[in-house]
């Protein structure tokens, strides 16, 4: 009998030690009792960091909707699979059984076919948090396509690089989409986009808002006549393990987004794993996890962990303060939650109102609690824990990254003594390492440094898309042999981490993860703006926010200060998306650099913090006279 089900501190030390001493039994046992392959591999585990060529379960066979659906329906048909929450409490939930999942699923999958998709093309899906999502992405699955999901808060032109990065013929997307009070114009984004995506030959069109839109003839075809049509079996294309599941664009430090490409075999086997253990999931427990589908947490912790495992998940299409702020509590009541997992940022959002949105909720159905996405201060912890938890479901501090898969670091509930703050222990078969400045291994506890992995696990990405180079440069190329996160940790006494933020030039903003140089790009081809550069800085709910430094051209110089700010600030929203606008906007003389010309992003990061008190060393700088100006001009 494997592990799969953690019960117990001694249980888990003991599994854990196991998993490291011996990854490949260990994986081969819990991949052989809890998954069905229509052939078992030929060797578990292959792998080189320096390559870096990662290959688990090779030479299996297996379809991952086989796992998500089929194999349920014997036991579970008539059991919820997805439970649908619209974003108007006053429209019904849909409960989709997972026999009318899998139905859905192969209609869709057959309209995918006959719209000349294969096994191995990629399928881009725009669509906000609505059934077609779930749907789609398992569609896709079921024939072998790759999908590329992009989360339709996006704009237009982010849109068009993803779908042009990954050569996408067909997008699936939605007349509109309901956030809240708003109703955005989800296809006449998609149309826009369409104007640089010349390969595009397929659009299908899910009816949400009723939204009047245009169809293009021969390209835009709405998905429900389609459905109606459509055949509601198809057989599960054989894939192989190592085979492609799906493309997920992240933000680099630099340069384009990084399409992570994730295989089915160790993905499937790993999201499980972890779902099953980190939530505690036991039937009939309703699970919630409130991200988009259009993130990393969506794909494992909505769709693919949960279904592999038979489990109920919600789906949510609204927002946590639409009609009120009382909105999450009111659907854990509504449907009795027992497990709940957001971002800290929502936490803190809600913590600030009364806690009569609370209060009037009865939330004795919740079992454990979970967060992700960004370290959760202390104060955010205890309001959740006191006034959520009410003292009684742990938290579950969670660790991880687009490029992980599945969750790295995170209390077991129920037996991993929780520390607010802190992520706490490796969860099974995974190995972290914090390196210090030498590029060395760091051993015993209480220490900080870099954190890194030093052993592949089944849920790691094996490459970017069409990239191979860029992702052996980005995650493998700083410390030989390890792969690298990006992210700064301590280990304290007891051997507990703690994720101390990036280390790059990535930030983390509300839970997003946004990298400098895309966005600086984007204030860049402003007419009026000679350069920019933009940090992090604290922010009480979104964790952290951006400042932007700027250098007007000579004839932006004359310009109303705030005009120009808005409209910086429009072109990011237009070119990105409104989750990367600029908080603050400093319009500088000059940016601090060294002399080979790089931008001291230390420094603006004090200024942009309010602590000049210790900028270091800045006599070495190219232009030290700067600093002391955009000192003096600080918002
Ligand atoms: O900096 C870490 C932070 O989010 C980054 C990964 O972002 P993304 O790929 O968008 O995935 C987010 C959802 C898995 C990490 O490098 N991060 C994520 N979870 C935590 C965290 N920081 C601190 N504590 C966490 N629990």
């Amino acid at each position: 009998m494997s592990n799969y089900h953690i019960k117990h501190l001694e249980e888990y030390f003991q599994v854990y030690r196991k998993s490291v001493r011996d990854p490949e039994s260990f994986w081969e046992e819990i991949a052989e009792e809890h998954f069905v392959w229509r052939k078992k591999w030929d060797k578990v585990l292959s792998w080189d960091f320096t390559k870096p060529d990662v290959k688990w379960f090779e030479g299996a066979q297996l379809n991952i909707t086989e796992n998500c659906l089929d194999r349920h329906l014997p036991t579970r048909g008539d059991k919820t699979a997805i439970l649908f929450e619209p974003n108007d409490p006053k429209e019904e939930a849909q409960h989709i059984t997972y026999r009318e999942l899998h139905e859905k699923v192969c209609k869709m999958a057959n309209v995918l076919r006959d719209k000349g998709v294969k096994k191995g093309d990629r399928v881009c899906i725009y669509l906000p948090m609505i059934p077609e999502l779930a749907i789609s992405v398992l569609a896709c699955a079921r024939i072998g396509a790759i999908h590329s999901v992009v989360f339709a808060g996006f704009s237009a032109n982010a849109l068009a690089t993803r779908i042009n990065d990954s050569d996408c013929k067909v997008v699936i997307t939605s007349d509109g989409s309901f956030r809240g009070a708003k109703t955005i114009d989800l296809k006449a984004i998609v149309d826009q986009a369409m104007e640089d995506c010349p390969g595009v030959n397929t659009l299908l069109v899910a009816k949400r808002t009723g939204t009047e839109v245009n169809m293009k003839e021969g390209r835009d075809f709405w998905l429900e006549p389609l459905m109606d049509k459509a055949y509601a079996d198809i057989t599960a294309e054989v894939m192989d393990a190592e085979d492609p599941l799906f493309i997920l664009y992240t933000s680099g430090s630099t340069g384009r987004p990084k399409g992570m490409v994730h295989t089915i075999g160790g993905y499937m086997v790993f999201t499980a794993y972890t779902f099953k253990n980190i939530f505690q999931y036991r039937e009939p427990d309703v699970y919630w996890c409130t991200a988009d589908i259009g993130w990393i947490t969506g794909h494992s912790y909505i769709v693919y962990g949960p279904l592999v495992n038979g489990a109920t998940t919600v789906m949510f299409e609204g927002v946590p303060t639409y009609p009120d702020h009382g909105r999450f509590w009111e659907v854990v009541e509504k449907h009795k939650v027992t497990q709940f997992y957001t971002a800290p940022t929502a936490i803190r959002a809600l913590a600030k109102e009364s806690l009569d949105y609370v209060e009037k909720h009865d939330l004795t159905s919740l079992k454990v609690l979970g967060t992700v996405g960004e370290p959760i201060n202390e104060e955010a912890w205890h309001w959740y824990n006191n006034n959520i938890g009410k003292g009684k479901s742990p938290i579950v501090d969670t660790w991880w990254q687009t490029e992980t898969g599945g969750i790295m670091i995170s209390p077991i509930p129920y037996v991993t003594p929780t520390t607010p703050t802190y992520a706490t222990l490796p969860f099974i078969g995974v190995q972290p390492a914090l390196m210090d400045e030498e590029g060395k291994e760091v051993k015993g506890n209480l220490v900080d440094g870099r954190l890194c992995i030093k052993f592949p696990w089944p849920g790691m990405a094996r490459t970017i898309w069409g990239d191979h180079e860029r992702y052996r440069d980005t995650y493998f190329s700083a410390y030989k042999g390890y792969y690298f996160t990006g992210d700064g940790a301590l280990r304290d006494a007891v051997g507990y981490y703690r994720i101390t933020g990036r280390v790059d030039d990535v930030i983390i903003v509300s839970g997003h993860n946004l990298g400098t140089a895309p966005i600086e790009d984007s204030i860049n081809e402003h007419p009026a703006v000679a350069e920019s550069a933009i940090v992090g800085f604290p922010h009480d709910i979104k964790g952290n926010a951006l400042y932007g430094f700027v250098i007007l051209k000579e004839t932006g110089t004359g310009r109303d200060r705030n005009n120009l700010r808005n409209e910086i600030n429009q072109q990011i929203t237009e070119q990105i998306g409104p989750i990367a606008k600029l908080d603050k906007i400093q319009f500088v003389p000059g940016l601090p650099k060294t002399r080979s010309g790089k931008i001291m992003r230390r420094i603006l990061r004090k200024i942009a913090g309010n602590d000049t008190s210790d900028l270091g060393d800045i006599s070495t700088l190219l232009n030290p006279e700067v600093v002391q100006e955009i000192i003096d001009e600080a918002l």
